[in-house]
């Protein structure tokens, strides 16, 4: 008999389903994708026992599950939902609410070519929203030093105790970066910068910048001009500014995206993943 087809079973936390990963999803190979909107722990057995009892085990690796929306704790609370009405059985399952994982494993994959995140002394501005939260969590897994900051530093703090539960061992430190005076003793040593701040706001302007003399690589995720990060253009993928290679959200958005759909056709290649921060950026260290 012919092979089935494969589906992608799209869990959106918010009213209605994403277009973007829906559209994402097709041309990452899935045949087909279902939509739905609004999903909750609450509500979502019934929509995952549809998946794994309708096909034989031989093959479930074609039925897949993407969890999406614009929180990331809901998309986490779901996650576990659907891991929990999944047992014993398994299809694989992609988390990527607010495209926080695939953003955030584009971003530090990119100062991974230009830095040992091993040793690296990193902040990350706006480090309390979503992506900057993904941001921290996978440079602490890398073994460097990290800053995080919020323009309230209890807020950074909550960030520091989140990213521990993953990443026990995470040399963290919490900043307020509330005022300009606040930002060069933020950046003093720094080697890597990265601003995952809401859009249109300017997280760092150059003449703070300018006054860290260790930055090596700055990344700015902001899409939505004025730029996150004074003087990076939106298309820098590497580009030298003053002897610091940086990247523009559009720089980075490309990788995302090929990281996106790498990470929805992997799905269907075994019937037991379960793709989050940590297992997103494996696959960006796979990507050319
Ligand atoms: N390049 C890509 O492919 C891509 C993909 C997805 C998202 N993005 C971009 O990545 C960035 C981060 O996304 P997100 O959803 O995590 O962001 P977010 O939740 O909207 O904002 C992140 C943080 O920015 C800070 N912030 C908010 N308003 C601010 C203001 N007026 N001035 C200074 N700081 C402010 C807040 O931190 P505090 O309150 O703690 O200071 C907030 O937690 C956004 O710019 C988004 O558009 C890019």
């Amino acid at each position: 008999m012919s092979e089935k087809q494969t589906i992608l079973v799209q869990l959106d936390t918010d009213p209605l389903p994403s277009v973007f990963d829906r559209v994402v999803a097709v041309d990452a190979g899935a045949q087909h994708v279902f939509s739905y909107g609004g999903v909750t722990p609450e509500t979502v057995t019934p929509l995952v026992h549809g998946c794994i009892f309708t096909r034989g085990v031989k093959d479930l690796h074609r039925t897949a599950i993407f969890v999406g929306g614009s929180d990331v704790a809901a998309g986490e609370a779901l996650v576990a939902a659907v891991k929990a009405a999944l047992d014993p059985f398994r299809v694989s399952v992609l988390l990527d609410s607010n495209g926080a994982n695939t953003t955030a494993a584009a971003a530090v994959r990119a100062a991974a070519r230009h830095l040992d995140l091993g040793t690296a002394k990193s902040l990350v501005l706006g480090a309390t929203g979503p992506v900057g939260q993904r941001v921290v969590r996978l440079l602490a897994r890398c073994g460097g030093h990290v800053r995080v900051g919020s323009r309230h530093k209890d807020k950074a703090e909550a960030v520091c105790a989140a990213v521990r539960k993953f990443v026990p061992d995470a040399k963290l430190e919490a900043v307020g970066v509330s005022s300009s005076a606040d930002g060069p003793p933020a950046l003093d040593g720094r080697t890597l910068v990265i601003a995952a701040g809401a859009a249109k706001a300017v997280l760092l302007p150059k003449k703070i910048r300018d006054t860290c003399k260790t930055l090596k690589v700055a990344i700015d995720l902001n899409g939505v001009p004025p730029a996150g990060i004074e003087g990076i253009e939106l298309f820098d993928a590497g580009v030298d500014h003053g002897g610091t290679v940086c990247y523009g959200a559009i720089g980075v958005g490309g990788v995302k995206m090929k990281l996106h759909k790498a990470a929805v056709a992997k799905l269907f290649t075994a019937n037991n993943l379960v793709l989050d921060a940590e297992e997103v950026y494996q696959l960006a260290l796979e990507q050319k």
